[in-house]
């Protein structure tokens, strides 16, 4: 009889070749125990994106996040540079910035539950009543640090204190990008469209991962993109899918006379959840990061940045896109995909994955699926 290391998962090993391998077991897209495995081997250990830094242009501008179940805030401070820490205060735990964004109303980020105060450095400046209790060490309180990272004008940040650089992982996807679109450091975000979707978060990575299910399911999609000239590339801990887009599509308007390098259509993937697209007759990038908030729910959030924060007709045009036909198209294919996983007919699949690597082919797929398994190896063996 085989054994378990999760509730409802058999130890299993997983084939580092596409051609020859199958999917992780149904089971880790929605077994509590394999999510919180997820939690503590690559949530808390890989890079997530939290912003552009032009969403916090002043000192004391913050945006705060969850990276899963850990709070963060990331704070412009007033020398300039951009600092994050846990958000939870050393007290009690409340929440030190309870909004997503904002901006503080002193040079202290105050703990609205009690009103200790800490300030940029993440040092606890004030307590209250703090001198009447035995052994109180103010000084020696302060904030945890979160390590940040800014490519592009893009801020990541990791709660790992000893995470490699993300640049050093990705730099030759970020070259690729900047000669795209020069200048993203001064993008300004324009719009926001957010789906919570009731599937795990692998699940919509899947299918962000491959168009094998792009002439099946979007119409529009393959008219915009000529598939002949669509490739899939995987490097390391990110992938390139990149394809020319024809001027006169269903999806939108694409202007007349641009090269096939500016009617390249881009999705740029960085391990764990969140790529960059580019859509072609527009300066605009979108960053689509698909962020688990638990084992079977995902907030999928959208962001489009433009140069100068306004929305011109054809990056009108792929908003309403995206926010009408494609994100819906793509919500509807993952939900019901989460619930064929729990079938009991199914358990593990095959990756579509031929030599040349052609359009359909899944093996950005398999990428992800290979990362998830090498950060869980040692638990699913231990
Ligand atoms: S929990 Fe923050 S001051 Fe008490
Ligand atoms: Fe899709």
């Amino acid at each position: 009889m085989s054994s378990t290391f999760a509730p409802s998962i058999p130890r299993f090993d997983f084939d580092d070749n596409p051609e020859t391998a199958s999917t992780l077991p149904a089971a880790t897209y929605f077994d509590p125990g394999w999510f919180e495995l997820e939690k503590q081997h690559i949530f808390r250990r890989s890079w997530r994106y939290v912003g552009h830094v032009n969403q916090i242009p002043r000192g004391g501008d913050y945006l705060t996040d969850f990276i899963v179940d850990q709070p963060v805030l990331v704070l412009r401070c007033r020398d300039g540079s951009i600092r994050a820490y846990h958000n939870a205060c050393k007290h009690r735990a409340h929440l030190l910035l309870t909004e997503a964004r904002g901006s503080l109303k002193s040079k202290l980020i105050t703990c609205p539950y009690h009103a200790w105060a800490y300030d940029e450095a993440g040092s606890l400046q004030a307590a209250p009543h703090c001198e009447s209790i035995r052994g109180f060490e103010r000084l020696q309180i302060a904030l945890d640090p979160v390590k940040v990272e800014i490519i592009l004008g893009f801020i990541f940040v990791t709660a790992d204190p000893a995470a490699d650089s993300l640049l050093a992982q990705i730099e030759p996807g970020v070259e690729r990008l900047a000669r795209h679109l020069p200048g993203l450091e001064q993008y300004r975000l324009a719009d926001t469209v957010t789906f919570d979707i009731a599937a795990n978060w692998k699940n919509v990575g899947d299918n962000l991962l491959e168009c094998y299910h792009c002439h099946p399911a979007h119409r529009a999609f393959v008219d915009l993109v000529d598939m002949d000239t669509y490739v899939v590339e995987t490097t390391g801990i990110w992938s390139w899918q990149g394809g020319i887009c024809r001027a006169q599509n269903s999806a939108y308007a694409l202007p007349e006379g641009l090269s096939d390098f500016e009617r390249e259509f881009v999705t740029f993937y960085i391990w764990p959840d969140v790529a960059f697209t580019l859509f072609p007759g527009s300066r605009a990038i979108a960053s689509f990061v698909f962020g688990a908030t638990a084992a079977e729910t995902t907030r999928q959030v959208f962001s489009i940045y433009t140069p100068d924060g306004e929305l011109d007709a054809v990056t009108a045009d792929i908003c309403k896109y995206f926010r009408e036909v494609l994100g819906p198209e793509d919500v509807s294919l993952v939900e019901n995909v989460q619930k064929g996983l729990h079938s009991m007919s199914y358990s593990r699949g095959r990756f579509f994955v031929d030599p040349e690597r052609s359009y359909f082919s899944e093996h950005a797929v398999h990428q992800l699926h290979r990362l998830v398994y090498q950060h869980l190896q040692a638990s699913i063996h231990a």
